[in-house]
């Protein structure tokens, strides 16, 4: 080559990725299949039922659900996330379902710790599934969502889920107090082995729309519900990281971000000021955009997937709770 501008170039970025063993070598982020764990939707009876906006995903009874829990172990995912479908017939204003000793979640968890005993069990503790109006907690007389007596709710809840052998408790309500209260609960109880996971930075996002349809909290023929007076604003991030250090001071094992792609600035940021491990939640939303593209043949699912979970992690995130978790799974090699 004829002596020019590269002239003097010794530094060459490009050494490094020039072959495949190079490129493992200088592997930055790797992603395991433990790093992952699977969201499941648990109905009451019947077969396998698929949700439109969610493909791939079934809501499943309990037997289906022992199963499935085997088939994950068996990819090499340890945890698992349950959320309730219940009958519409079993939901009221009060969530009053949510802390009968026989509903739905809580048979699913005595059934999963019995017949799984290393599978990690996580329970959602809100009051959507359960409420007529679909919020996560209780409404005052005016119609908000009143914070100290939906906490009174979720402190049962969180006991009822740790008796029946969960693991991990995640509150996913954004009601103010609510981690301290719950902590100080389960250890007043005896269940001072049960971790919490606290949802700590959810944001009022668009993206739970397909999740919505498969707890049937979602209002057919009306707008979306409008959770902004409890979860966070798109804008904020300040307000996000004061949430994050407030549950870990009220004793979080885990802080998570929700959703995951839209807020990598807010993982990166909770990575950055907090030693507690940080999960990530890549919601329904998420999954349902790129199962829409790859539909079209817009997208290559596998490739996006897993370009798309490796980025949650590389943002700081050491669990992500994903729908794609089996099947990012089934590509990883360890
Ligand atoms: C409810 C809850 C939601 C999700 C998890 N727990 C929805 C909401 O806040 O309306 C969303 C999960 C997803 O979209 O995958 N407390």
């Amino acid at each position: 080559m004829s002596k020019g501008l590269l002239n003097d170039l010794r530094i060459r970025p490009r050494r490094l990725r020039r072959s495949e063993g190079l490129r493992q070598l200088t592997e930055e982020t790797v992603l395991r299949r433990a790093d992952l764990i699977q969201p499941v939707f648990v109905k009451e009876e019947g077969e396998p039922e698929g949700v439109e906006s969610m493909p791939e995903i079934n809501l499943l009874a309990i037997p289906d659900l022992l199963e499935e829990g085997h088939r994950l172990l068996d990819l090499g995912i340890r945890g698992m996330a349950l959320f309730p479908n219940i009958s519409p017939n079993k939901k009221d204003s009060q969530g009053s379902e949510a802390l009968k000793e026989d509903t739905l979640v809580l048979r699913a968890a005595r059934e999963l710790r019995e017949a799984l005993p290393e599978m990690l069990l996580i329970s959602d503790l809100a009051l959507d599934p359960y409420t007529d109006h679909g919020h996560d907690g209780l409404l005052a007389e005016n119609g908000s969502v009143a914070n100290d007596p939906t906490v009174e709710v979720l402190v049962e809840m969180a006991v009822l889920a740790s008796r029946a052998g969960i693991d991990v408790v995640a509150p996913s309500d954004m009601m103010d107090g609510r981690v301290g209260a719950i902590r100080q609960r389960l250890d007043e109880e005896g269940e001072q082995e049960t971790a919490i996971m606290a949802y700590s930075a959810k944001f009022a996002s668009a993206y739970y729309g397909p999740f919505r349809d498969a707890v049937g909290s979602a209002r057919k023929d009306e707008s979306p519900i409008d959770k902004r007076s409890y979860q966070l604003a798109p804008s904020n991030s300040r307000d996000a990281l004061r949430e994050l250090l407030l549950d870990e001071v009220e004793g979080a094992d885990f802080l998570m971000i929700k959703p995951a792609g839209p807020y990598l600035d807010i993982v990166r940021m909770a990575r950055e000021r907090t030693n507690l491990p940080i999960a990530a939640y890549q919601v329904s939303g998420e999954y349902a955009q790129l199962h829409a593209a790859a539909k079209n043949g817009w997208l290559d699912l596998n490739s996006c997937i897993m370009e798309s979970v490796l980025g949650i992690k590389r943002a700081g995130a050491d669990i992500i709770l994903t729908y794609f978790a089996k099947r990012a799974a089934a590509l990883l090699k360890s």
